[in-house]
């Protein structure tokens, strides 16, 4: 078992530091000589890919926080509509689909009964339906009209890491794939998207080169009762993924919020010492949200909060109001999130070792729920 483990305690954390090659073996294979994207596995026409005009995304759990953040990237990128459901939710209603309409499942494990009903009930409301998915052979690829295969290899600890972000890349290398499809200014655009994802993954291998700090942050909190996470546009579903490995490994009340939401209600739970993370986008974000989120961290930080900050290096903006600084290597903001999960993987999985709790198979949950 130690052989399988790669070297490392748990599963788990061989799996965050697999997330790296993840990404690469995802993207491996799916671009010509060209640096064109070739999807032939799709088995669709080209024509009826050009057809979509609207995507509904279904998925549970950490695979439904893949498909929050791919909605940013795949409206901006292929200016399609994107809606994004928990397959549960949307299995009992009754959505508004047609035959150009594209359903995309997202599932590590192709099991999970929720998921597969919703593509199911997307089929027969007369959608397409598309499968991104980790296990081969699985039933929600056999059942979808078209696969993309994750390739994060098997994962095998209960909370999801290096599938997520897998899905993650798949995702967008769909959205930049109906983007060059296309043609024009977003094929350009997309172009040069698909290179720096490409980069991707060497940035993921020098990030999780020293988690030291994060681990003395982690042995710290051990006794922590409850962490807040905060984020913005591509950030917000990284937050709520980073409260959800919390609850699952440390057993711990954790909640994710859009940071435009604090003045909404959230700011009340700020009381002196309440540990928030905050996600901050790079420094060039659009929109300038940058500043938006610099600003909603010295609006807690002025409450009391103690702010563990998550920024790109060289962003010296937030260190007046951070009591910790966490730094990612530089991207665009579309692709920060593949870095920006991995420090709220590691306290998740430091909290839990810290706590003396069993990481790879945490209380109550199983890896693939094959009942409602
Ligand atoms: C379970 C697992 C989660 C996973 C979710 C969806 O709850 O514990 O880690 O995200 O199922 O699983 P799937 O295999 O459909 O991605």
């Amino acid at each position: 078992a130690a052989a399988e483990k790669g070297g490392y305690d748990t599963f788990m954390e061989k799996e965050i530091h697999d997330q790296g090659q993840a990404v690469r073996d995802t993207l491996l294979g799916r671009t010509d000589a060209d640096g064109r994207l070739t999807l032939d596995e799709l088995k669709t026409s080209e024509e009826s890919m050009r057809q979509i005009n609207k995507i509904i995304i279904i998925a549970c759990g950490t695979s439904a926080y893949a498909g929050m953040v791919a909605k940013y990237g795949i409206e901006h990128w292929a200016r399609v509509p994107v809606e994004v459901d928990l397959a549960h939710e949307f299995r009992y209603r009754d959505p508004v689909l047609d035959p150009r309409t594209l359903v995309v499942s997202i599932s590590q494990s192709g099991e999970t009964m929720d998921t597969l009903m919703a593509v199911r009930h997307a089929r027969e409301l007369g959608a397409n339906t598309l499968s991104i998915c980790n296990s081969h052979g699985s039933t929600i690829p056999r059942e979808s009209d078209a696969v993309l295969y994750t390739h994060a290899g098997p994962e095998i600890a209960v909370a999801s890491t290096k599938a997520f972000v897998a899905q993650i890349t798949a995702c967008y290398v769909l959205g930049l794939y109906l983007a060059q499809l296309k043609g024009g200014t977003y094929a350009d655009e997309a172009e040069n998207v698909l290179a720096d994802l490409h980069e991707i993954p060497g940035k993921i291998d020098s990030l999780l080169e020293d988690t030291a700090r994060i681990e003395e942050i982690a042995g710290f909190m051990s006794d922590t009762r409850s962490v807040l996470f905060l984020g913005r546009n591509v950030g917000f579903p990284i937050a709520m993924e980073g409260a959800l490995k919390l609850k699952e490994l440390a057993y711990i009340h954790a909640e994710g919020f859009a940071a435009g939401e604090l003045k909404h209600g959230p700011i009340a739970l700020i009381e002196p010492g309440q540990p928030v993370f905050i996600v901050v986008p790079p420094t060039d974000a659009p929109h300038g949200l940058h500043g938006k989120v610099v600003s909603n961290i010295q609006e807690i930080r002025a409450r009391g909060a103690r702010t563990l900050v998550i920024a790109e290096e060289g962003d010296e903006q937030v260190v007046p109001f951070a009591d910790e600084v966490i730094r990612v290597p530089r991207s665009t903001t579309l692709l920060q999130p593949l870095l920006a999960v991995i420090p709220l993987q590691l306290f998740a999985l430091f909290l839990s070792t810290a706590k003396g709790l069993d990481v790879d198979q945490p209380r109550n949950l199983a890896k693939s729920v094959t009942v409602e």
